[in-house]
C-alpha cells in the first residue's frame, strides 16, 4: 500500500498547475517559517500544505519559482544553505545540491540570493501568480518588482500582469487524486481508532487532558507525528465553547464529553467528532437529543454524491435539528417560520461542514458564479451537525442546559456516491455503549 505521495505525483502535479498558464508565466509559492513560541524555543515545524503539495520538500524558508518559457517548465528552488554549525544545533539541510539530487529541480539556489536572483530569473515573464494572501510574500514581490523597474534601461521588463495563484492551486487541492484519498482514509482511520481507544479509557474523574494524551499517543505509534489541529476534549458544559482547547476539567458522573480530535497523515487531516457518556450510559435527555444530531448526520451523508449543491445538505440539516427541536419542546413554533427566523442558530450555529484535505478547513470556494457549488467525485468534506444547548440558557427547562453534541465524520465524495472514511468509531447509541461497557 503507498505510504506517501510519491515523487512523480509531486512532478505531475507542476505539470498540471503550469498546464493552466499561458506562455511566460511564473509560479511563486513560499515555504512556511519557523515561529517563535517563547525565547529560544520555536513551535514545531509545520511545512505550508501548498508549497508541500507542489514541491514534497519539509524545510522553512524555501521559494518554489516555476518558470514557463517557449513552452518548456522550469522548477527552481531556494532553500536553506548547508551549514556545519547550524546544523549541529538545528538539524540536517538538505542544500542546493540535495534539492537537485532528491527533489527534481532543475535549478537550486540558496535562499539568501532570493532578493538578488528573483529579479533576474522574472525578466521577461509577463504574468507572475502568487498568494496574494501571504503578506510576507506580497513584500518581496513588490521589492523584486521595484528592483526591475529600475533597470528597464537595461532591457530588464518586469512582469505586467499580477495574478491570484489560490483560484487555480486551491481548485486543484480540492479535488484528491487516489494516492491523496489513500492518505486521507489512513487519516481518518487512525483519528477513528483513537476515538476508540478514548470512550475505553473514559471515566468518572479522569482529566480531558488525560483523555488527549490517549489520543494523541495513538496518533504517534501510527505514524502521525503530529495532529491535524488541537484536541477539543470538553466535559459536560465545556462541550458547548465550539473552540474549547483548554481541556483542564475532570470529567464527571452524568455528563457527556465531546471529543473533536484528528491526526495528520503524511500532510492530509482527519477531523472525527464523538459525544458520549462519561458513565457509559446516555441520559434521557441526552439521548433524545443526540437521536436527533444522529439522524441528522446520517440523513446528509446519505445526500453526499456528484451533482448535489453543497447548501442544499446543510440546509437538511438544519430542518431536521429544527424539527428536533421543537418536537422536545426546546423551541415552539413553526417549523418553516423558526428556519425562516434562523431560530435554530441558537443552538446550531455553524455550518454543516467543510472542506478537508491538507488543512482541516481546506481550500476551495463554496460558490462558484454565485451559486452553491455542487459537489464532484474527489473531493472530501466533513458532516459535522450539533446541538449546543447553553447553560445560561433560561428560555428551556434546566435539564436540558450545558448539553452539547456533534457527530462528525469525513466523507469522500465517489463516482456513485460517498465513502465515510471515519466509519470505524461507532455513532448509533447502542454500539457507543456496548463498547464503553466491554
Ligand atoms: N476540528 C475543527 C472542525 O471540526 O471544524
Ligand atoms: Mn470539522
Ligand atoms: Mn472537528
Amino acid at each position: 500500500m503507498l505510504d506517501k505521495i510519491t515523487a512523480q505525483e509531486f512532478s505531475q502535479r507542476r505539470a498540471t498547475l503550469m498546464q493552466q498558464l499561458d506562455d511566460n508565466s511564473a509560479v511563486v509559492i513560499q515555504s512556511a517559517a519557523m515561529q517563535k513560541r517563547n525565547s529560544d524555543v520555536d513551535y514545531l515545524f509545520r511545512q505550508d500544505s501548498t508549497f508541500f503539495y507542489f514541491t514534497g520538500f519539509n524545510e522553512p524558508d524555501a521559494l518554489l519559482l516555476l518558470k514557463k518559457v517557449a513552452g518548456v517548465v522550469e522548477y527552481h528552488l531556494f532553500c536553506q544553505p548547508r551549514d556545519k554549525e547550524m546544523e549541529i544545533w538545528f538539524g540536517y539541510r538538505c542544500g542546493a545540491a540535495g534539492v537537485l539530487e532528491n527533489y527534481q529541480a532543475d535549478f537550486a539556489y540558496s535562499s539568501e540570493t532570493i532578493a538578488e536572483k528573483m529579479p533576474q530569473l522574472l525578466n521577461g515573464t509577463a504574468a507572475l501568480y502568487y498568494s496574494f494572501g501571504r503578506e510576507n510574500l506580497t513584500q518581496q514581490v513588490q521589492l523584486w518588482l521595484t528592483s526591475m523597474h529600475k533597470r528597464s534601461r537595461q532591457g530588464v521588463t518586469a512582469p505586467v500582469q499580477l495574478m491570484q495563484l489560490d483560484e487555480i492551486s486551491n481548485e486543484m487541492r480540492l479535488i484528491k487524486s487516489a494516492a491523496e484519498q489513500q492518505m486521507m482514509r489512513r487519516a481518518s482511520s487512525i483519528s477513528a481508532q483513537a476515538q476508540v481507544k478514548a470512550m475505553r479509557e473514559t471515566k468518572v474523574g479522569v482529566m480531558e487532558y488525560q483523555l488527549d494524551a490517549h489520543i494523541q499517543h495513538h496518533f504517534a505509534i501510527n505514524g502521525c507525528a503530529q495532529a491535524a489541529y488541537p484536541s477539543i476534549v470538553g466535559g459536560g458544559n465545556n462541550a458547548c465553547i465550539l473552540h474549547y482547547i483548554d481541556n483542564s476539567q475532570p470529567l464527571q458522573d452524568k455528563q457527556l464529553v465531546l471529543i473533536d480530535s484528528g491526526a495528520e497523515y503524511q500532510y492530509y487531516a482527519g477531523d472525527i467528532t464523538r459525544t458520549f457518556p462519561v458513565n457509559g450510559k446516555y441520559s434521557p435527555e441526552q439521548r433524545a437529543l443526540y437521536e436527533v444530531v444522529l439522524k441528522a448526520n446520517l440523513s446528509c451523508i446519505e445526500m453526499i454524491a456528484p451533482g448535489t449543491p453543497w447548501d442544499k445538505i446543510h440546509q437538511r440539516a438544519v430542518l431536521i435539528i429544527t424539527t428536533g427541536l421543537v418536537e422536545l419542546g426546546l423551541l415552539q413554533g413553526d417549523v418553516d417560520e423558526l428556519i425562516a427566523a434562523e431560530a435554530y442558530r441558537e443552538y446550531f450555529m455553524h455550518k454543516l461542514g467543510h472542506w478537508l484535505g491538507m488543512d482541516v478547513h481546506d481550500v476551495g470556494n463554496y460558490k462558484v458564479d454565485g451559486q452553491w457549488r455542487e459537489l464532484a467525485a474527489g473531493m472530501v468534506m466533513t458532516v459535522e451537525p450539533g446541538i449546543y444547548v447553553s447553560p445560561d440558557n433560561n428560555q428551556v427547562e434546566e435539564r436540558w442546559r450545558g448539553i452539547g453534541i456533534r457527530i462528525e465524520d469525513d466523507v469522500l465524495v465517489t463516482e456513485n456516491g460517498s465513502e465515510v472514511m471515519s466509519r470505524e468509531v461507532p455513532k448509533e447509541i447502542a454500539a457507543i455503549e456496548a463498547l464503553m461497557a466491554s
